[in-house]
């Protein structure tokens, strides 16, 4: 019975070694660890034992039943891991997945671009907060609380003095208020205003301001700075017309225009609409910015003394940059998120 008992050992070891699938180690455990399996045969016929020999017997099926057992569960586990392993096998021969690297938002390469030109002379960029106070979006720029040009900056109140900026220019003042001239700075923000959404107006856009301030800045370095940067943006053959204007922190200023980049002012002449030119109406130019030279009583505002100082101020829609740049008929384009429009930048 003992020798029964070892070469029963034996041979389930081996069986279950040598396995190669479920199937077989199935089998393998039928025939040994099943219900009319060997081992429990030999459970049966313990009644053949003689009375002395039955406990050592006895632990010896048992431990036999164990060795069994444990022999299977490994080998179970090895195979279901080869079977995971056959899953992951990778096959090098496929082609690989190619991962989309984005770019940036036409919105922010513009600002870049923008930016850009203004850094290459030697602008530094600056920050402020959107949400602000009438203080600084106001008053500091010399727009006072009754003052009409106050709705041109419509704005969208919170509690108390605070507010979402309507333009960028209170950067000036608070920027002014913590530096000293000689500087040159670029401002880009969002800013906001309560307008009825179409294809040319957003509740929110972008705008990037500059502002120069040193002891002898003219009018003329207004024009050349800007002059320069509309040529690096629109070409080399771009041509500026500065017209008078009116902001409350500036004086004199200008609203600035860039000659027509679709029709270069030739469809001025014509006399029937239908051959009017789509971007500029005929006119021939196209309003791109605000600027003006910085009025004394800003720069009395945030502490300069204006007989020492003098200043330009400009600032510009971003959005109606990159849409007269990269012919864009619609600004809500920009904040759709259509992947297939932003696909094209
Ligand atoms: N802040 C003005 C606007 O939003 C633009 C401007 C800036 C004009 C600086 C002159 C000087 O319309």
């Amino acid at each position: 019975m003992k020798d029964k008992i070892r070469e029963i050992e034996k041979s389930a070891v081996e069986e279950i070694a040598l396995a190669a699938d479920a199937d077989m180690l199935e089998k393998a455990r039928v025939k040994y660890l099943g219900r009319k399996g060997l081992i429990t045969e030999l459970f049966k016929n313990m009644g053949g034992v003689s009375s002395s020999e039955r406990a050592e017997v006895g632990r010896l099926i048992n431990s036999l039943k164990v060795t069994a057992s444990k022999a299977f569960d490994d080998k179970a586990s090895a195979i279901s891991g080869g079977r995971d392993l056959k899953c992951q096998k990778v096959d090098i021969t496929l082609p690989g997945i190619a991962r989309e690297i984005g770019h940036l938002h036409p919105i922010s390469r513009t600002i870049e671009e923008i930016c850009g030109v203004f850094i290459s002379l030697g602008f530094k960029v600056v920050e402020g907060p959107e949400i602000e106070n009438e203080h600084y979006n106001f008053e500091a720029l010399n727009i006072p609380l009754e003052h009409p040009s106050r709705d041109a900056f419509d704005t969208f109140y919170l509690a108390d003095k605070w507010l979402l900026r309507s333009h960028t220019s209170p950067v000036q003042a608070r920027f002014m208020e913590k530096n000293n001239p000689p500087f040159a700075i670029v401002i880009p923000g969002k800013v906001y205003r309560p307008d009825a959404t179409d294809a040319s107006h957003s509740f929110m856009f972008h705008q990037v301001e500059g502002l120069v301030v040193s002891d002898n800045i003219r009018f003329s370095d207004l024009k050349g700075a800007l002059t320069l940067f509309a040529r690096q943006m629109f070409g080399e053959t771009t041509k500026m017309r500065f017209r008078p204007s009116f902001f409350p922190f500036t004086e004199p200023s200008a609203e600035v225009d860039i000659s027509c980049i679709l029709c270069s002012g030739e469809s001025r002449s014509a006399g029937h609409d239908s051959r009017r030119c789509s971007l500029c109406g005929g006119k021939g130019w196209i309003e791109i910015l605000g600027a003006g030279m910085v009025n004394p009583k800003v720069f009395k505002n945030v502490g300069y003394d204006p007989e020492k100082v003098t200043g330009f101020a400009f600032g510009m829609g971003v959005e109606r940059i990159a849409i007269l740049k990269y012919g864009i008929t619609d600004i809500r384009m920009f904040f759709e998120n259509d992947i297939r429009f932003l696909r094209q930048f």
